[in-house]
């Protein structure tokens, strides 16, 4: 940061549904702790998002709590960072239906994650899910958000937030920062470790495709000495070898070291060596994530301290913006 620049804002969410993988951690929740340092940071568990889908209220309960923890655990800090839970901000709600007066049906309509949930759960089509993306507009717009990091999944969800941006500026006035993609130093894509065609999905019906974060160090080594590989019985990273190079991407973003450093350095060796050194680096990195997640599960007074605090800060940063969007609008503010 060069003196004298103003820090920006940047803000990410992730949803309680199940516990993220290895793909999660190493694409995305990784890269958060970094961006900490560089930025006025706003992360949350987006349990409002989690309701689409049918939930169990106590297990979703559960899953919030240990979604905050897992936040803290990777090493985000409540005091850096603004670090909440979004249904302990009304204003979320509130920007939301606002917003969703100012988007159009058609464009909801054309939103491929939109679709594809449609297809996928056809006996729950609901409006929450169709207007999932205003909703999501809200998260980032309240908080002026100048970068969003999102995966390839989201870019084009952040895309409409930026149009519902653009054009609610032109219709009342300026109020929100339209916020760009935030495209990540080295994020790895991980892959399914049984179908390295496709991306490791903690929502696969194999449990050997992927690794839960939380996985115990013996089924981490385990699923990675069954990880799918080739015949060839050379680490290098080439075209064909989907298997190996995950596994090589994987490695390279944990140690830090590069292909050509990899290759060199199990040059003469076997996939089995191979796969042990990677299962070994990824215990090694979730070690200490996992002992924290334990401690602050088990210090369930701190977690409230922590998440009220963030829903004070988030409370009172996000409120400015949704007054400012009412007046704006014509409602009846003081
Ligand atoms: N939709 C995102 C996901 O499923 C989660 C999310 C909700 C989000 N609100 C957000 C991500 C705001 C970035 C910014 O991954």
């Amino acid at each position: 940061m060069e003196n004298g620049e103003k820090k920006k804002i940047i803000l990410s969410c992730i949803q309680p549904t199940g516990t993220p993988t290895l793909g999660n951690y190493l694409g995305a929740l990784r890269n958060w702790k970094a961006l900490e340092e560089d930025f006025y940071s706003y992360f949350a568990v987006a349990d409002l998002h989690a309701i689409t889908v049918r939930q169990e209220p106590k297990n979703l309960r559960e899953q919030i709590l240990r979604t905050y923890a897992l936040l803290m655990a990777i090493g985000l800090d409540p005091e850096k960072s603004t670090l909440f839970i979004q249904s302990h901000v009304p204003a979320h709600s509130q920007l939301a239906w606002l917003l969703s007066c100012n988007t159009q049906f058609g464009e909801l309509s054309r939103m491929t994650q939109f679709k594809d949930k449609s297809k996928t759960h056809p006996d729950n089509i609901n409006a929450g899910l169709f207007t999932y993306p205003v909703l999501m507009a809200a998260d980032i717009l309240l908080y002026q958000a100048d970068c969003v990091p999102v995966g390839d999944d989201q870019r084009q969800h952040l895309e409409i937030a930026r149009d519902i941006a653009v054009r609610f500026n032109g219709a009342y006035g300026n109020v929100f920062k339209i916020p760009e993609a935030y495209i990540g130093k080295n994020g790895a894509r991980v892959m399914s470790l049984a179908n390295p065609e496709k991306k490791m999905s903690k929502s696969d019906a194999n449990k050997n495709a992927f690794i839960s974060i939380l996985d115990e160090p013996n089924v981490i080594m385990k699923k990675f000495k069954r990880a799918v590989t080739d015949s060839e019985a050379k680490v290098r990273y080439a075209e064909g070898k989907d298997g190996i190079n995950n596994l090589m991407g994987i490695y390279s973003c944990i140690t830090g070291k590069s292909y050509e450093e990899i290759e060199d350095e199990f040059d003469g060796k076997g996939y089995g060596d191979f796969k042990v050194a990677v299962g070994e680096s990824v215990i090694a990195e979730l070690e200490p994530v996992q002992k924290r997640f334990n401690e602050l599960m088990n210090d369930r007074a701190y977690l409230k301290d922590c998440y009220e605090l963030g829903a004070q800060k988030a409370n009172h940063f996000s409120a400015r913006t949704l007054n400012k969007a009412m007046k704006k609008m014509g409602f009846l503010l003081n």
